[in-house]
């Protein structure tokens, strides 16, 4: 899986990204991350890449020019990637994600249609958004990541990179984990429990000790159910 992150804020995804579970993907290789500075593509000496909003309003809105040379450049380097490891050209365009809270929300099912692809590019905004005309040549999903509004894309994006890399066989130890856990079956997951036996007078409930793995299975399983339909019930309803 090859990530692509066009963003004037490059430094945040290095950062926020190399640590940790997905750090050690990256350095594996399983998972490689490039982010491309916008600002690099300005049309003017001073890296300016923003402007005041036709019409009027309050901020500045992203010009167009610098965000199509940034996405020409990921497909440049896309290309150029694929004739190094001697495979055919691109046969369709990749996929663009822009992060907008305008997107559908980002769902455990979109995880998993995203992890399928070999490139990603996604696409960070600031201030008051992205020239419209550039976002309808490019953009082929916009994703939210919850209805509230953050001051850019970039964290987003790293929420879904997350949410992606995990799924790509190889980045997590066991590849059933990422099967059983919260939300694959629309079910949340079942409590964990691990030594001490007795933590400030709690124990470990007894069937987890007990060696009997149908029995812990049927006891997640119910723990599960209980816990969706305490916590998430809108999921239960989703599944009638
Ligand atoms: N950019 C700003 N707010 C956002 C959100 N909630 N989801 C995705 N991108 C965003």
């Amino acid at each position: 899986m090859n990530f692509y992150v066009l963003t004037l804020f490059p430094q945040m995804l290095e950062d926020g990204m190399r640590v940790s579970v997905i750090g050690r993907a990256l350095e594996k290789g399983l998972i490689t991350l490039t982010a491309i500075n916008i600002r690099d593509f300005a049309r003017n000496k001073h890296g300016k890449v923003d402007d005041y909003p036709y019409g009027g309003g309050a901020g500045m809105v992203m010009q167009p020019g610098p965000v199509y040379d940034a996405y020409l450049h990921a497909v440049k380097l896309i290309e150029e990637r694929r004739k190094e490891q001697n495979l055919k050209p691109l046969s369709k365009k990749p996929r663009v994600i822009y992060l907008t809270p305008q997107g559908s929300v980002f769902k455990q099912k979109m995880a998993q249609d995203f992890s399928y692809e070999e490139d990603l590019i996604f696409l960070c905004g600031h201030y008051e958004g992205i020239d419209e005309r550039v976002l309808e040549m490019i953009v082929t999903d916009n994703i939210s990541i919850g209805d509230y509004v953050l001051t850019g894309g970039e964290m987003p994006a790293m929420v879904l990179m997350d949410a992606i890399s995990r799924l790509v066989p190889g980045v997590l130890n066991n590849d059933i984990s990422a099967e059983t856990e919260s939300f694959t079956e629309d079910l949340l997951e079942y409590p964990q429990y691990t030594r001490p036996v007795v933590f400030m007078d709690k124990e470990v409930p007894e069937v987890l000790l007990s060696g009997h793995h149908g029995k812990v299975d049927r006891w997640r399983q119910e723990q599960s159910l209980k816990r969706t339909m305490e916590r998430r019930p809108d999921l239960l309803e989703k599944k009638k």
